[in-house]
C-alpha cells in the first residue's frame, strides 16, 4: 500500500511498451505482442491494457470488473509477479529506464485465451473448506431473531482472513500449488482457518480433519511467497501455520475450541447518552451539541441554484 501511495505521486516514463502474453486455444499458439502505449498520472495496468484493447486491438481478451481493488477478477502476472491490474499503477513497475511492462495470464491456473484463466478449481477448493458458519442447532440461521456475541478481540482473531477477495494471486505464487494440483492451496486453507478460528461455528472437528487430509494444511512448505503477494495483506501463509500448529496440538490431545458463543438477544438500547469525545467539542464555529437537538435539514432547492 505504502508502495501504492509512493507511486501515486510520480509521473510513468511518458510511454512504455506493455508486452503481453497472447494464447489462442483455437491453434494451442502461444505468443507475446508488444503495444506502445501513451501514458498519464495514476494510469494503472488495467488501464494501459484497456487503452490497447479499446484503440490498438480488441482481440485481447481479459477479466476484470469493479476496477478498484474489491472484486478480485484483474490478477494477472506483471513484471513476473502476480498482481492486481487495477491496483497496480504504471509508475510502480515501469521507468524512463526500463519503459517495459510484461503481463502474463495468472500461473498455476488453465488459461482460457490471452490473460484470461480459469477459476472452476480454484472455487472446487474454497467450497471444500465450507466457508460458511456450521451450527448444530440452526435456529439461528433458519429464523433469525437474535446474534451470535462475539468481542472485539474474537472478532479481530478471524477478521484479516475475512478480507480475501479470492483473486487468486496467492495460488499463482505458490511453489507447492505448481507441482501439486490437488493441494487444497493458500486461499481455500486460510478460509478454512478463519472458519476454524471463528467462535460462532461449532463444526471444528470436521474442519480439522479437511485440514489434515493429505491436500491440506501438511502439504505447505511455508515459502511464504502467497502472502508476499495478498492485496488484502490477508497473510494466507500465517493462517496455515496456526491450523496447521492446533491441528498436531489436536492430535496430541492438546487442543480444542475455547469456547462456541450461543445466540443472544440483541443489545436493548439503553436510552443513556453518550458524552461526544473530548476533540469534537473544539471544532471551531460548530456546536455540535446543538446539531444534536436539532438536526440540520438542506434545503436541496438551494443547493441546485
Ligand atoms: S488470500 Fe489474498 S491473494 Fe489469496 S485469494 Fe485471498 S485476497 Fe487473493
Ligand atoms: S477489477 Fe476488481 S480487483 Fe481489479
Amino acid at each position: 500500500m505504502a508502495q501504492a501511495l509512493k507511486s501515486a505521486a510520480k509521473y510513468p516514463p511518458k510511454t512504455v511498451r506493455v508486452k503481453i502474453k497472447r494464447y489462442s486455444p483455437e491453434t494451442g499458439r502461444e505468443w507475446w505482442q508488444v503495444y506502445e502505449v501513451e501514458t498519464y498520472r495514476g494510469m494503472t495496468v488495467l488501464d494501459a491494457l484497456l487503452q490497447v484493447k479499446e484503440k490498438r486491438d480488441h482481440t485481447i481478451v481479459m477479466r476484470y470488473s469493479c476496477r478498484m481493488g474489491v472484486c478480485g477478477s484483474c490478477g494477472m502476472v506483471i513484471n513476473g509477479t502476480p498482481r492486481l491490474a487495477c491496483q497496480t499503477q504504471v509508475s510502480m513497475v515501469a521507468s524512463e529506464e526500463n519503459p517495459e511492462i510484461t503481463v502474463e495470464p495468472l500461473k498455476n491456473f488453465p488459461v482460457v485465451r490471452d490473460l484470461l484463466t480459469d477459476f472452476t478449481s480454484f472455487f472446487e477448493k474454497h467450497r471444500k473448506v465450507k466457508p460458511y458458519l456450521i451450527r448444530r442447532d440452526t435456529q439461528e440461521q433458519e429464523n433469525p431473531k437474535t446474534e451470535y456475541r462475539m468481542t472485539p478481540e474474537e472478532l479481530l482473531e478471524i477478521y484479516p482472513y475475512s478480507l480475501c477477495i479470492s483473486c487468486g494471486l496467492c495460488v499463482s505464487a505458490c511453489p507447492v500449488s505448481a507441482s501439486d494440483e490437488g493441494f487444497l492451496g493458500p486461499q481455500a486453507l486460510a478460509q478454512l482457518w478463519r472458519y476454524t478460528a471463528d467462535v460462532r461455528d461449532e463444526a471444528w472437528r470436521e474442519r480439522l480433519e479437511i485440514a489434515d487430509d493429505e491436500n491440506g494444511a501438511l502439504k505447505c512448505h511455508f515459502a511464504a511467497s502467497c502472502s508476499a503477494v495478498c492485496p488484502k495483506a490477508v497473510d494466507p501463509g500465517g493462517a496455515i501455520q496456526m491450523l496447521r500448529s492446533a491441528l498436531l496440538k489436536y492430535k496430541l490431545g492438546l487442543w480444542k475450541k475455547r469456547k462456541i458463543s450461543e445466540p443472544v438477544p440483541p443489545l436493548e438500547p439503553t436510552g443513556e447518552k453518550v458524552p461526544l469525545p473530548p476533540e469534537a467539542q473544539t471544532l471551531p464555529g460548530v456546536d455540535l451539541e446543538a446539531m444534536e437537538r436539532e438536526p440540520v435539514v438542506i434545503d436541496a432547492s438551494k443547493l441546485l441554484d
